[in-house]
């Protein structure tokens, strides 16, 4: 893929002749890795120039507000198609034959189930333990289930790996949320969809029969899609980095919800919420976006912003209009929605905002879809880190399909103290 090179001079002498490589889309990008043999490494901090690997799950034009799963666009998956296809085509490559995605449903069905003594994991957790917490624990613990199957060299062992996560994860995630309640755990059930069921087991008790909203199914099943996968983001990052030692894929995707446990990241959606809740009314708005004009101030508005997205995240456009669309259909009037409108309002008019390209992004309207449907703000994170499960293993299925592929390993650039003589504790 190399149709160009670039020349690397220092001091007017060429020192490295570096192709220049094309994907389908996006950026071309320079491949530097003989750079190496010349002296010298690149130094991007927080990768803000930086190509990790070659890819072809999701598509992203910042620029443009684009955002691609193997080709389809994000608001016609978000509207057309349910979780598990999307699931199907972020693992597969294409959208699901109807034969093909029904023979998916029922290998993801029928792995929902976790093994008994799993339960056990959640016991040792205090009451108020925070369920991301116990998920980035029990999911660690998982691949000691399953240590015959785990051989990352075979395909087909891949797959089952990924088949099980994603069926595991809403129940372990409801689990997590009943331990959190003192409520006994729900088993999953056959006849129900994806969406259905985790909030089955989110919120039905033994006591009584439950009846899964199909508005509330069909806006949780949409939140799922729309946080599937982001190309290279950090937590994705940090399952492929993770990945590149051979690590197996249930530790992997534990390191991934660490990843996104973060407040900059996944944990926004939780943050975004307990913002709003901390401006609690439309009249106070101006007075937090002036704190997070200050820079003396540390304060951010939660939900907005982004490193790659500089005019509007496209998923946050679907959520936007799912928002409305769910409150409406719960007769639902939420006052925090009012104040959001209102900080979004005032901050897409800000001159602040406007030269820092700083837009609503996914976390701002689901933590509002989520608190109507009755999710607790501390699962909010929860529920990302298991809808993007499936973009997380099917990067680390990519990277292991991928021929020479070695263990990530940056380099730095030292400035600490070199050659220093060392004085015995004795004598110091
Ligand atoms: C996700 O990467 C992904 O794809 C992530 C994600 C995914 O699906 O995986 O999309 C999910 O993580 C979405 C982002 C959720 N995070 C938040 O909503 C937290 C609030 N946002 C910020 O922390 C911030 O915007 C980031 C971390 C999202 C992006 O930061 P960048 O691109 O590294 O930019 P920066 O931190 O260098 O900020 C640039 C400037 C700074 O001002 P200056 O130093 O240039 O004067 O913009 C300011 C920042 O102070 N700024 C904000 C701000 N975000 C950036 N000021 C106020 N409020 C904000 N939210």
């Amino acid at each position: 893929m190399a149709d160009s090179k670039a020349s690397l001079s220092i001091d007017g002498k060429v020192i490295a002749e570096l192709p220049i490589l094309s994907g389908t889309a996006g950026q071309d990008v320079i491949d530097i890795r003989t750079l190496g043999g010349a002296g010298y490494f690149t130094y991007d901090p927080g990768f803000l120039a930086t190509a990790s690997c070659e890819s072809a799950i999701t598509y992203i034009d910042g620029g443009n507000g684009v955002l691609q799963h193997r080709g389809y666009p994000i608001a016609s998956l978000a509207k057309e198609a349910d979780f598990l296809e999307v699931c199907y085509l972020l693992l597969n490559g294409n959208a699901p034959t109807k034969a093909e995605y029904d023979d998916f449903k029922s290998i993801i069905t029928k792995h929902t189930m976790v093994h008994e003594k799993l339960a056990h994991f959640f016991q040792g957790f205090l009451p108020d333990a925070h369920p991301m917490a116990m998920l980035c624990g029990v999911v660690g613990a998982l691949s000691s289930f399953y240590h015959s199957d785990l051989d990352i060299d075979k395909p087909d062992q891949r797959m089952r790996s990924a088949h099980r996560l994603i069926a595991k994860m809403p129940t372990i995630a409801a689990m997590a949320y009943k331990y959190s309640i003192g409520q006994p755990f729900v088993y999953p059930r056959n006849d129900l969809t994806y969406a259905e069921n985790f909030l089955h087991m989110m919120f039905s008790v033994p006591a009584e029969e439950y009846n899964v909203s199909p508005v509330a199914a069909r806006a949780m099943d949409r939140i799922f899609t729309l946080h599937a996968d982001h190309e290279q983001n950090a937590s994705t990052s940090t399952v492929r980095l993770a990945g590149s030692s051979g690590a197996n894929p249930y530790a992997c995707i534990a390191a991934g919800v660490a990843s996104l446990w973060g407040p900059a990241h996944g944990g926004a959606n939780e943050a975004c919420l307990n913002m709003l809740e901390e401006i609690g009314d439309v009249s106070r708005v101006d007075e937090f976006v002036a704190k997070a004009k200050d820079k003396s101030d540390p304060f951010r508005l939660m939900g907005f912003g982004h490193r790659v997205y500089k005019n509007f995240d496209p998923r946050a456009t679907v959520m936007r209009e799912t928002c409305h669309e769910v409150l409406a259909d719960l007769g639902v009037t939420d006052p925090l929605l009012d104040v959001a409108m209102a900080l979004e309002k005032v901050a897409l008019e800000d001159p602040y905002f406007i030269e820092k390209k700083l837009y609503p992004n996914v976390d701002f309207y689901s933590g509002i879809i989520l608190k109507a449907l009755g999710i607790p703000t501390s699962m909010f994170t929860v529920i990302f880190a298991m809808s993007r499960t499936v973009g997380w293993i099917s990067h680390w299925d990519e990277m292991l399909s991928q021929p020479g592929q070695k263990i990530g390993r940056p380099r730095q650039l030292y400035t600490g103290e070199i050659d220093r003589e060392f004085t015995p504790l004795k004598d110091r």
